[in-house]
């Protein structure tokens, strides 16, 4: 039997992907959390960074504009966004969880990460195991809190709802070290006020988390990832980023 597919059934949009807002792909990310996501005033969509990138890649891919909105990285990762309708996607340096999929669906990975530890330069801390008694600034909702909840039970953890709370209470004095995600801490080295001193190979691997069923959006958003490492775009993207 020869199926008829890709006819015409007087929708507008080509793909057909299964979108909230017809034409747009909407993804909600918890900004600024550089270098994946940051505020872009001059630009056209407002934002900036590997994840927007990676976005307004996928979404030109599936003949679709993209919007942009700023969320929090609690409500994200919680599924509360996406299941609400918010957004189609959440592109926020996400890592893949089993916790998460319990209530998320998953993008293949697209970045490979691991968390660290971030001090005022020249700080008596230089490891885990200096945080005894020390306050330690962590994200709410985040894998980097619940790495510091299970190695370094002596911290006087602080959770902050964004990394902008965190890295402005480090720069007060507020906290004595960050631990959070890798490529995110040593964003924050680059005026050389801090350092990274510790670096935890968890293996974690970031994801687009989508809301649990829409199967179409997944295999729509993996298509366009896999074409994006065949034709060169992803290495053009990431070595704008992380090339070293
Ligand atoms: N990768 C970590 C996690 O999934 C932290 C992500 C935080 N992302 C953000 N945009 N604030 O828990």
């Amino acid at each position: 039997v020869l199926s008829s597919c890709g006819s015409d059934e007087g929708g507008t949009t080509s793909t057909g992907a299964d979108v909230i807002k017809e034409g747009t792909l909407t993804v909600c990310s918890d900004v600024p959390y550089p270098p994946f996501e940051d505020f872009d005033k001059g630009s056209e969509i407002g934002f900036k960074g590997f994840d927007i990138d990676v976005v307004a890649e996928i979404a030109e891919r599936l003949e679709l504009d993209l919007e942009v909105k700023d969320s929090s990285f609690d409500a994200l990762q919680s599924g509360q966004a996406l299941n609400a309708g918010q957004c189609d996607l959440a592109a926020s340096a996400m890592t893949i969880t089993e916790e998460r999929e319990a209530n998320l669906d998953f993008s293949d990975g697209y970045y490979d990460s691991q968390q660290s530890l971030l001090v005022p330069t020249g700080s008596d801390i230089q490891s885990i195991d200096d945080l005894d008694g020390k306050t330690v600034g962590v994200q709410q909702g985040t894998t980097g809190k619940a790495y510091a909840e299970e190695n370094a039970s002596g911290a006087d953890l602080t959770s902050f709802p964004s990394d902008a709370e965190m890295f402005q209470a480090i720069k007060a004095g507020q906290v004595d070290a960050l631990l959070q995600d890798l490529p995110v801490n040593l964003d924050h080295t680059k005026g050389g006020e801090f350092e990274v001193v510790e670096t935890y190979d968890t293996d974690e691997e970031y994801g687009l988390a989508i809301k649990k069923g829409n199967s179409q959006l997944v295999d729509d958003v993996n298509g366009a990832l896999e074409e994006m490492r065949e034709d060169g775009t992803y290495d053009e993207i990431y070595n704008k980023y992380f090339a070293t």
